[in-house]
This record gives C-alpha cells, structure tokens and sequence, in this order.
C-alpha cells in the first residue's frame, strides 16, 4: 500500500477503506510517513470530506494508536461529559459533581485551556494544593471510593490525534467537520466511559460558528459513539455569549462553587441542569424529566457541593477555598469597562471576549506559558441586556495596568449597541442522539 495512492484517492473524491485508514494512522503516528504527505491528505479530506463509515474507521484507528484507559477496575456505570470548548464554560466543575453524587462514576480526563477557551484542569489547579496528576492507580481508587476524579491524561492516549491536530493546526486542516468529529472521539473512546454526553457549542465564541455546523458536528460524534459501542447523545448549547458570569481560573471556581451552592447565574444553572440531567438518563438513571428533578435535589440537599469538596480533597486541594469563596487571592489590579451610550447590547464577540481573558493572564498566549489564576474578568451586561450610558459592562482583573489596557480594547471590540432590541437569547437549542435530533 502506498500513502500517495491514498492521498490520489481521497483528492479525486473517492471513499477510503478500513485497510487503508488504518495504514496511514498506524504509519503516521509511528513517524514512517511524512507531515508533507499527511499534510496533503489531511486538505484531501478538508476539501472532499469523508462518509460516516470512513469517519468511524478514522476514529477507532486514532484511538487504537496509544493505550487505552481500562477502567474494568470501577464498578458501575461510568458517564463522562465532554465540551467542544467555549468562553465561562465551567459546566464540568458544576455537572460532573452532580451526577457523582446521583450514583454516575466519574472517571474523567480532561484539558488545559486552549486559544479563546479555558480548560478544566487551569480551573481546578486554582484551588490551593489540588493536583490533577494522580496515577492510574490512584485515579480508579478515588473514583470508586469517592465516585469522581477529574485529572490531566494519563498514559499516551490517541498519539495519532495529538501529531494530526498538531499538523492541522499549522496546514489551515482544523475546521473539517470529520476530521474534528474524529479527534474529539478519539480520546473519548480511549478515555474509556460507557456514556458519553457532548455539550457542543454553538456560536461566536465556539468552534463551529453556526447552528446548521454544531448539528452536523453532533450527529458525526454520536454516530461514532455509538459506532463504537458507547452510549452517546449530545446538547447543543450557546456560545454566542459567555456561560455565566466569570471568565478566568479562580473566578470560574467560585462561580461554580456558589451554583452548586444553590447561587450562581440562572444561564449556567439552566445548562448545568440540562447537562446533568441528560447524563444522568444517558446513563440509565431515569427519564429526562426524573433527572431532571434528581439533578435540582443533588443541588438543593448539598450533595453536589460535597462530592465537588470531597474530590478536591481527595486531590490534595484545601476546599475551605470553596465553602468560603472570599479565601481566593484576588488580581491587584481592577477596572470597570463602562458603556458609551444608551441602547442595547445587541451581540457579544465571544471569542473575543476569550482572548480578552488571555490578555488579562487567564489563559495562554503560546503552549509554554503559565496562567494567572487570579486573572479574568465579570461580564455584567450580557447580549440582550438593554444598557445605558456610564452603566458598568464588565471588570476586568490582573497583575498589572498593562494587560488591563491591553484587554479593555480588545473587550471594547467585542460589543456592539444598537437602538433594535434583539431577539430573546436562547440557551440549548437542541438534543441529538441515536434517534434523531430534537430541537429544543
Ligand atoms: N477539539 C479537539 O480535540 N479536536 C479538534 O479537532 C477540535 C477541537
């Protein structure tokens, strides 16, 4: 088999076999062919696309390239949760402890923050003292005695996906819908749960940009799922606008600490609710609508919030951090972004509300930089909010003026006030899974 015939094949349209996929995964990944030819192959499948076979045979080679996570040591049904990326989004810090709590074994590997988005373990790694490097040992131990764990990846999972994303990063590759399809479920199938339920993003601060794309997106990753033996379905939830309030490490802990509290903003609750709850059924525990209710009592009774302390304990964190919130270090510097002029706030760029937070030291500006826990930003008045001159739009937090002036301008792009009330927000626009898609 030669990788040029490969590349010729899927260039003049044609389907790839099995044979095939796994010859060209296996040969990459082992460095035996090189980027130049992935390369081409990988904007071979960009521009011709690939079916749903292909796709699912492209997933399972990717996933098959490194170890696979063996979680036969945990009893019971093992449910994870996976976004596609967004701006505030601290659901898993909010839904994960919820379904944990109802009886779901958490087991999960999540990431660092990524351009525009944050990333759950720069979250979790703002509670003083909580690792999220724990052996594989250890990491089934505190799942079974506790119910969750939330770590960094252990092992060498989906090898193949980390070069490929890597080469369509640099190579204009990235925004294929199979070829993203393939790379989050790569790892998810490695990661080893039974259930997998997807929150993919929908909007200006998430990868695909319009509802149309987040659906297809959806269908190819449930598809795969379920291709593959795992219980799969998946939310479609706004990214027009950022989840919540707090954008940045230490304040996203603290707004998702005092929602499990029974506080927070009604957006992140209304997700978090849906999330849970669609896990919960997903994972055999009941109706949506039993779920539903089992996910408010989780919150309601104070169990959520213990399980969330409990492993952050378990992870060497102090969780007095979260039972009194006021203990986090705050920036030194603070600025209110106030409004022009009278009107509403009629759309938000959320991606670049994001990389306003990463101006501010929240997130990364290249791979080896460290975040500011500390740093972030409130967003007061959200999309749809009327607004009027001198009214406070948002505070920004750092170290120092410099990233303050630097992410005020760029937070001053993000927004646009018009004299038109928009139309109403919505926040979860629909539900896909083996049955079809359901707008919601
Ligand atoms: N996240 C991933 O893991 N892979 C992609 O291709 C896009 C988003």
């Amino acid at each position: 088999m030669r990788m040029y015939d490969i590349i010729a094949a899927k260039r003049d349209g044609g389907k790839l076999t099995k044979e095939q996929i796994d010859f060209f995964i296996g040969g990459y990944t082992r460095g035996e062919i090189p980027d130049y030819q992935m390369s081409a192959l990988a904007m071979a499948i960009y521009l011709r696309g690939m079916d749903a076979e292909e796709t699912a045979w492209l997933t399972a080679a990717m996933a098959a390239s490194g170890d696979m996570a063996d979680l036969s040591g945990i009893e019971g049904v093992k449910g994870d949760k996976h976004s596609t990326g967004g701006v505030g989004d601290k659901t898993t810090l909010i839904v994960a402890p919820i379904a944990a709590s109802c009886g779901v074994k958490i087991a999960k590997m999540s990431g660092r923050g990524l351009g525009h988005t944050g990333g759950t373990l720069d979250k979790l790694e703002s509670i003083p003292g909580c690792s999220v490097s724990l052996t594989e040992q250890q990491f089934i131990r505190q799942v079974n005695d506790i119910g969750i764990a939330v770590i960094g990846q252990t092992g060498d999972l989906a090898p193949a996906d980390k070069k490929l994303y890597a080469l369509r990063d640099v190579t204009a590759t990235v925004s294929s819908l199979p070829l993203i399809a393939s790379s989050i479920m790569s790892k998810k199938l490695a990661g080893g749960a039974d259930c997998i339920l997807l929150d993919v993003k929908t909007g200006s601060g998430a990868f695909m940009k319009t509802l149309e794309d987040s659906i297809a997106l959806a269908k190819a990753m449930v598809e795969i799922g379920e291709h593959n033996g795992r219980h799969t379905a998946a939310l479609i939830t706004d990214m027009d606008t950022p989840l919540g309030c707090a954008v940045g490490n230490s304040l996203e802990v603290i707004e998702a600490a005092e929602t499990l509290k029974g506080g927070g903003p009604d957006d992140l609750w209304q997700v978090c609710r849906a999330l849970a709850a669609n896990l919960l059924s997903l994972c055999g525990k009941g109706t949506l609508d039993e779920c539903e209710a089992m996910a408010d009592e989780a919150r309601s009774s104070g169990r959520a919030f213990e399980t969330l302390c409990r492993m952050v304990r378990a992870q060497g964190g102090d969780d007095g951090f979260l039972r009194d919130t006021s203990r986090f270090v705050k920036a030194p510097c603070r600025r209110e972004v106030r409004c022009g002029a009278d009107g509403f706030l009629t759309a938000t760029d959320t991606e670049k509300i994001g990389l306003a937070a990463v101006a501010l030291g929240a997130g990364r500006e290249t791979k080896e930089s460290s975040v500011d826990p500390a740093a972030g930003l409130h967003v007061l008045k959200k999309a749809g909010d009327k607004v009027r001159s001198g009214d406070v739009l948002a505070v920004l937090y750092a170290a120092d003026e410099a990233k303050l002036d630097a992410a005020e301008e760029v937070y001053r792009g993000a927004l646009t006030v018009s004299q038109e009330p928009p139309a109403p927000v919505k926040r979860i626009f629909a539900r896909v899974d083996r049955g079809g898609v359901t707008m919601l």
